[in-house]
């Protein structure tokens, strides 16, 4: 008797009984970005599809987004000026304060969270205060605590480190405490890699660094046991959710992440991840649509429940047709 797997492959009925991941909208955040003006929808041309929004503009983009099914945004922020400290990051009238009220004015149920750091905001374009060359640590685990502060008086659900500072989940879940937003959340960037896939989104907001890298801060892709050791930091210091970035060249991280904690695990799906299949796709050379729908599946797969994708939309409209 010959073992026949094929059975179970026949008919796309068959197939559907049998599939193990499931992809569906709701695993979605849909990254925004937001900058300082009026009637602002710009296209970005290295993320084909993706704009920026001023906070008047953006709340129409999130109806679009809620309609679809997608119940959570990220907002990245594109200051009107910038400076050392980064200090326009957390002004009460600042571009990402100001998109939130406009959003939970008019789409009070969607979960809009937001990316804290400082690289949008910094003249010099590090995620941090520098001494010399080198990025402080304390003092900027100082500022991003009053910057998760701001958008959580705001109205932000939910707020999401991205710098990778040493002890910054434990002192914003500390200041948003004391402040009496013990009800916000904390999503961790735990394990956020100094990346090459970050090219795009670094035009879109920005926030390339005027001199130098980030691997002081962000960690060596060549590194997977560091990654469960920030993790595990990151959940002690009070972390509700903890990501995994970029997704796609780290799907054994994700992996041994999901092995690691009992919460729920986030991975980042970058804007290199999202412009490869755009360009490829644009030129004839792959399906993009078959590719963007095998990613997804394929970062479910790895163990997240969570995608932050420049995908959502058109994933969530090819998935309820
Ligand atoms: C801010 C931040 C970055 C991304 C998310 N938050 C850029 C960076 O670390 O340089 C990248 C997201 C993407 O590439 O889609 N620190």
């Amino acid at each position: 008797m010959l073992i026949r797997p094929r059975r179970l492959r026949r008919t796309a009925a068959v197939r559907d009984m049998v599939r193990e991941t499931k992809v569906s909208p709701d695993d979605f955040i849909a990254p925004l970005f937001v900058a300082h003006g009026r009637g602002i929808k710009e296209p970005i041309a290295s993320l084909p599809g993706q704009f920026r929004f001023s906070p008047d503009t953006v709340s129409e983009e999130v109806k679009e987004i809620h309609a679809l099914g997608i119940p959570s945004v990220i907002l990245f922020g594109l200051p009107d000026s910038k400076d050392e400290s980064g200090s326009r990051s957390w002004a009460d009238d600042g571009v990402v304060q100001m998109a939130i009220k406009k959003i939970k004015d008019k789409v009070p149920s969607m979960v809009v969270i937001t990316d804290v750091c400082l690289c949008e905001y910094t003249s010099h374009g590090h995620c941090g205060i520098l001494k010399g060359e080198t990025v402080d640590n304390d003092e900027t685990i100082e500022l991003l605590a009053r910057q998760a502060v701001s958008h959580a008086k705001a109205g932000a659900d939910m707020v999401a480190p991205s710098d990778m500072m040493d002890g910054r989940i434990g002192a914003v879940r500390q200041e948003l405490d004391t402040e009496g937003y013990q009800d916000t959340a904390v999503m961790a960037y735990s394990a956020k890699y100094a990346s090459g896939f970050y090219g795009p989104f670094r035009d879109a907001a920005d926030s390339a660094p005027q001199f130098g890298d980030r691997s002081s801060y962000q960690m060596d892709p060549a590194n997977a046991r560091e990654a469960l050791r920030e993790i595990r930091l990151d959940i002690e210091e009070g972390a509700d959710i903890v990501m995994v970035k970029p997704a796609l060249a780290y799907l054994d991280i994700i992996r041994a992440a999901r092995q690691e904690t009992l919460l729920p695990l986030a991975a980042y799906n970058v804007s290199g991840e999202y412009a490869m299949v755009k360009a490829a796709a644009r030129n004839g050379w792959i399906d993009g649509k078959r590719v963007m729908l095998e990613i997804l599946t394929a970062i479910r797969r790895a163990g997240a429940d969570i995608i932050l994708t420049y995908f959502a939309k058109e994933a969530a409209r090819e998935l309820r047709a």
